[in-house]
């Protein structure tokens, strides 16, 4: 299978139609921008039923997307999108960057939400944009601001209701047939999740921070996914 993209913890294959792709998921999670990297054997085709499933669930509440189907426990078969180089990243309760860069004390909660998008593009170091600067570049801010908000109050209500609290999250878009559609994935890797009131991660943060087991945390949330 030709391979259109080589990534950290994911591969995008061309599928046998050109219309599509196949995105596998690995079993390695890393940090600090690949610095640190471990083998987890499993977590990949975790991940990729997560993803699976919340991006079925946004389907169903009206919301486009590349996902088509999972033909194998650590493959998504997707619609091939252009990615669009912006990373979107919603903020329900502060932590992270936003508190490492400002004041904003940790653990506040948005209301509303924060939408914040960042430019992704390694040798600029992933610049945070102005919705001006957006603009000007030909990314319409209004409609990005208006799918985040629309998808963060879907996924809010999926997490609240297996007892999550959905803390921010990083969403990745894609032009497909001129349209622009919900790409990448979702899974634990790429959000915040913690348990229901209180500040005990079930996300990545494990691995940054070396405080748990990623592959428990994340067996959990896909067993309450399925069990909706
Ligand atoms: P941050 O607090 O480091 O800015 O991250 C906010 C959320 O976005 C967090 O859930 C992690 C996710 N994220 C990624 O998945 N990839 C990225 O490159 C960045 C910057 C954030």
């Amino acid at each position: 299978m030709k391979e259109l993209y080589k990534g950290k913890v994911k591969t995008v294959y061309q599928s046998e139609n050109p219309d599509e792709v196949l995105i596998g998921f690995k079993d390695k999670v890393t940090c600090g921008n690949g610095k640190n990297e471990t083998v987890i054997p499993g977590k990949g085709a975790i991940n990729c039923e997560i993803s699976s499933i919340l991006f079925e669930k946004l389907h169903r509440a009206g919301i486009k997307t590349h996902y088509i189907d999972r033909p194998e426990p650590n493959v998504m078969r997707c619609k091939k999108v252009d990615i669009i180089p912006l990373e979107v990243v919603v903020r329900n309760i502060a932590t992270g960057s936003i508190i490492r860069e400002t004041t904003i004390q940790e653990g506040t909660r948005f209301h509303p939400e924060l939408i914040e998008f960042y430019l992704k593009d390694d040798s600029k170091n992933d610049p945070l944009l102005t919705p001006d600067r957006m603009n000007l570049m030909g990314y319409d801010n209004v409609l990005f601001h208006g799918s985040a908000f629309q998808i963060n109050t879907v996924l809010k209500e999926i997490f609240n209701s297996i007892d999550i609290d959905l803390v921010d999250f990083k969403l990745e878009f894609g032009l497909h047939n001129r349209s622009i559609i919900l790409a990448d994935e979702i899974s634990p890797d790429g959000c915040r999740l913690w348990k229901k009131g209180s500040m005990e991660s079930m996300d990545k943060d494990l691995y940054r921070k070396n405080t748990g087991n990623i592959l428990e945390a994340y067996q959990e949330i896909l067993t309450k996914l399925k069990a909706l």
